[in-house]
């Protein structure tokens, strides 16, 4: 079965809003787990804007599948990371300004230094993941610095409002999780994934874990979080059912 890893800043964006303590992030958390994630996901940003360390902490002790960290690949976000102990690291570029990841990181252009960081966290024994625009050169570049893992972004795909366009972006999804998969590496996927447009990327074989977010959160809101959660598990699960019959 496809994974599903659920990212829940936006939980914290909403208690950040009153600066107090609700609603908690980690008690989310508890009840995302018992509605069937395969995984939790936070990014811990420089500025503190949504999650903080004290969420961090406590979601290591309670977070009982798989706790995913999105950090920027600098030196103050790995030592919390060597100190922490994620399952997994998710290596993302990270600008003050902008309202949320906007698109992957340059690994060309920053190869030496985030080769230092892939090393110094293997050693450790914490695997780590690359979050990199559906583009071979990227994808080539990560796998000589070693990575085992990339998530490609799936932004444009989720931002495309034609048919076609869509359709031109899932396909360079398609190609660059192909591209990886030749070098052996593990793929997942995420950015702007929502119930509309989740089948034809949950339909790809290649990719092994769907990481959402503010979709899911939204929808939340209405319903709550077990049942938003189940909702896109089925959605994920109806779609590797048709695949596997295909
Ligand atoms: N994957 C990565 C690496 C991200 O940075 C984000 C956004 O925090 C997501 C997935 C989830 O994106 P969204 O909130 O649009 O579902």
């Amino acid at each position: 079965m496809t994974r599903l890893g659920v990212n829940i800043d936006h939980v914290a964006t909403i208690r950040q809003a009153r600066g107090g303590r609700e609603p908690d992030p980690v008690s989310t958390a508890i009840l995302i787990e018992s509605a069937g994630a395969e995984g939790i996901v936070v990014h811990l940003r420089e500025d503190r804007r949504h999650i903080q360390d004290r969420d961090l902490k406590l979601l290591r002790e309670i977070v009982t599948t798989h706790l995913n960290l999105e950090m920027a690949p600098v030196s103050e976000m790995v030592n919390i990371a060597l100190d922490i102990g994620p399952d997994l690291v998710t290596l993302v570029p990270e600008r003050r300004a902008e309202l949320t990841t906007e698109g992957g990181l340059d690994v060309i252009k920053h190869r030496d230094k985030l080769r230092k960081i892939l090393n110094n966290l293997h050693k450790n024994n914490i695997r780590v993941s690359i979050f990199i625009d559906p583009d071979s050169k990227q994808i080539e570049a990560a796998n000589e610095i070693g990575a085992k893992i990339i998530e490609i972004h799936t932004g444009r795909y989720a931002e495309s409002h034609t048919k076609e366009g869509q359709i031109i972006e899932r396909e360079n999804i398609l190609n660059s999780a192909l591209f990886a998969r030749n070098f052996g590496m593990n793929v997942s996927a995420g950015h702007g994934l929502n119930y509309r447009n989740i089948t034809s990327v949950a339909a790809i074989k290649e990719i092994e874990e769907l990481n959402i977010g503010h979709s899911i959160i939204s929808r939340a809101v209405m319903v709550g979080i077990e049942r938003a959660v189940m909702e896109m598990k089925k959605l994920i699960n109806e779609a590797y059912a048709v695949r596997h019959l295909a």
